[in-house]
């Protein structure tokens, strides 16, 4: 039996959701060229579609097919890359360089770039609500619900309000849990939960471990990043390294320390594994996202 290859797998789901991306924005066209360029522009600029291949891997791992989970990928990176467009805003963290390339709001200009998010966002809720791939009422508001609350007050937004509020605070490790589970967390438990719901299939017991995994992989996720704001390279990351340190950014380095930061990457991804003990190896994607995400240089 040939060993599951990541690099393949990462390149085969990046493929299929800009297919589907690029579906969904060509309908865009007509009234607003320049925003649509801008949403263009935001979308598709080298990001590494993690929230989509973990739906991916999600539905998978369940029984289901890649091909049911194709609208949920494309809105999970809609919502994503407009978060991304908002974050590096003047009024946020104000950064010129994403994904290797300027930022929305510099290659536009500001009120594009805020617009860009916006449109972004509704054309996610809209891709979920119009999708033409089958799915029962009852899923189609769940996977709905799921998006709204998990990148709204009680998600990525509110993460994201009490990020800006952290700015050259001293934080209490709690603190700074809640910040990361909810800016970057919530919409990766989102990716897995709603990947996975594509499955008519999936159970309530399968539901629940897929979250414990999730939770502890969204916060891995944040804790690498904090990391490579670190030791990352500019070039190699596609966004300025040192832009936290620069801002006096709340992080898991500036907290912990390098080291312990790093290890706790570590145990997170091990968590994340053991979460999975009871699926079979078509959970093996997402028990080497698990690793990935813990191990990666950009
Ligand atoms: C960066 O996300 C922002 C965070 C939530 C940490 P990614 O590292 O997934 O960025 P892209 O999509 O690959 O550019
Ligand atoms: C961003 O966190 C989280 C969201 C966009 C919701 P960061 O501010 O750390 O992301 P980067 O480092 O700019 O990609
Ligand atoms: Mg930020
Ligand atoms: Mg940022
Ligand atoms: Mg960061």
């Amino acid at each position: 039996m040939s060993a599951f290859d990541l690099q393949q797998y990462l390149a085969a789901c990046q493929q299929q959701v800009n297919q589907r991306l690029e579906y969904w924005l060509k309908q865009q066209n007509g009234l607003a060229p320049t925003l649509v360029d801008a949403m263009h522009y935001a979308t598709f600029n080298g990001g590494k579609r993690i929230r989509p291949v973990l739906a991916y891997a999600a539905a998978t791992a369940v029984g289901g097919d890649h091909h049911q989970a194709d609208d949920v990928a494309a809105a999970l990176e809609m919502v994503h890359s407009y978060s991304l467009v908002h974050d590096d805003l003047p009024a946020m963290d104000n950064d010129a360089l994403r994904r290797g390339k300027p930022t929305c709001h510099i290659a536009f200009d500001e009120a594009t770039a805020i617009l860009a998010g916006d449109a972004l966002q509704c054309l996610a809720f809209e891709v979920l609500a119009c999708s033409p791939i089958t799915h029962s009422d009852t899923t189609r508001l769940r996977l709905i619900q799921l998006l709204a609350t998990n990148s709204g007050t009680q998600g990525m937004a509110g993460g994201q309000a009490l990020d800006l509020a952290a700015e050259g605070e001293t934080l209490t490790l709690q603190e700074l849990e809640t910040i990361h589970q909810h800016k970057t967390g919530c919409l990766i438990r989102a990716s897995v939960a709603m990947g996975a719901l594509t499955c008519p299939g999936v159970s309530d017991t399968e539901l629940l471990a897929l979250d414990r995994y999730a939770q502890a992989v969204g916060l891995a996720f944040q804790v690498q990043d904090d990391i490579l704001d670190v030791i990352g390279e500019t070039e190699l990351l596609g966004k300025q390294q040192g832009a936290d340190q620069a801002l006096a950014k709340a992080t898991y380095p500036s907290i912990l320390g390098l080291e312990q930061a790093r290890q706790l990457a570590r145990d997170l991804c091990h968590k994340a594994v053991a979460a999975l003990t009871d699926f079979s190896p078509q959970a093996d994607p997402l028990r080497s996202l698990a690793d990935y995400i813990v191990s990666r240089s950009h």
